[in-house]
């Protein structure tokens, strides 16, 4: 059964804790963060005092996925009791490796996120290093995009790297996730999902997410 990450990028902001609290009563198992700078991607969403004020407020470990340019400037910012994944983009890093270190330097899970065009291959030197690998399934920005379907090919891929070389990284699919692709993904090898509109779009949120649980 894969885990259900909703994106709070598609939360009601003027009363985020009872948006996070949906989460829970639907079993969500994370938190998205979608942390965008402006630059790396052409929208500006919330940093790291957002996640401040949830801190002692919930359970949910977060997922922060880093979608800014230099994200070393920041990944110390992002380490919180809460936080499980810090998530950089592969197209945002000059230097990689040193990244992924310097995030499980603070005893956090590191994961990279490729965008719909970059190859898992550029990720081989890498790879065994990771927590975590987030497919793009839209290009990065913003929330209740067209699902790209070359991902799913993708998804495949990165899970027959993972058996091949018997790894344990987890993937993750990010972007345009709805009831009527998430059994496809599944099948795929997704293990977390990111669903931001599809849930927070919903009349019932809640149920939404119990929907994506019993997949
Ligand atoms: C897009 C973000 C995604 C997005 C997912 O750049 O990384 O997490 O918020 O939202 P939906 O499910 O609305 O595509
Ligand atoms: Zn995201």
């Amino acid at each position: 059964m894969a885990k259900i990450a909703p994106s709070i990028l598609s939360a009601d902001f003027s009363g985020l804790l009872d948006e996070i609290e949906k989460i829970e009563k639907g079993g969500g198992d994370y938190i998205h963060v979608d942390v965008m700078d402006g630059h790396f991607v052409p929208n500006i969403t919330y940093g790291a005092p957002i996640l401040k004020c949830l801190n002692g407020k919930t359970a949910l470990p977060y997922d922060v996925h880093l979608m800014i340019e230099n994200p070393d400037a920041h990944i110390e910012d992002f380490v919180m009791p809460n936080t499980e994944f810090i998530v950089v983009h592969q197209e945002a890093c000059v230097h990689l490796d040193r990244t992924i270190e310097y995030i499980k330097s603070f005893g956090k899970k590191a994961g990279v996120a490729l965008n719909p065009s970059t190859l898992p291959e550029t990720l081989e030197y890498v790879i065994d290093k990771l927590d975590l690998v987030v497919a793009m399934s839209v290009n990065p920005g913003f929330a209740a995009q067209k699902f790209i379907p070359s991902s799913l090919e993708k998804i495949e891929l990165l899970s027959e790297i993972r058996t091949d070389y018997e790894l344990d990284f987890l993937i993750e699919v990010d972007g345009g996730v709805s009831l009527e692709n998430a059994e496809a993904l599944i099948s795929a090898g997704a293990d977390i999902l990111v669903a931001g509109n599809s849930i927070f779009s919903a009349d019932d949120p809640v149920d939404m997410i119990r929907k994506f649980k019993e997949l």
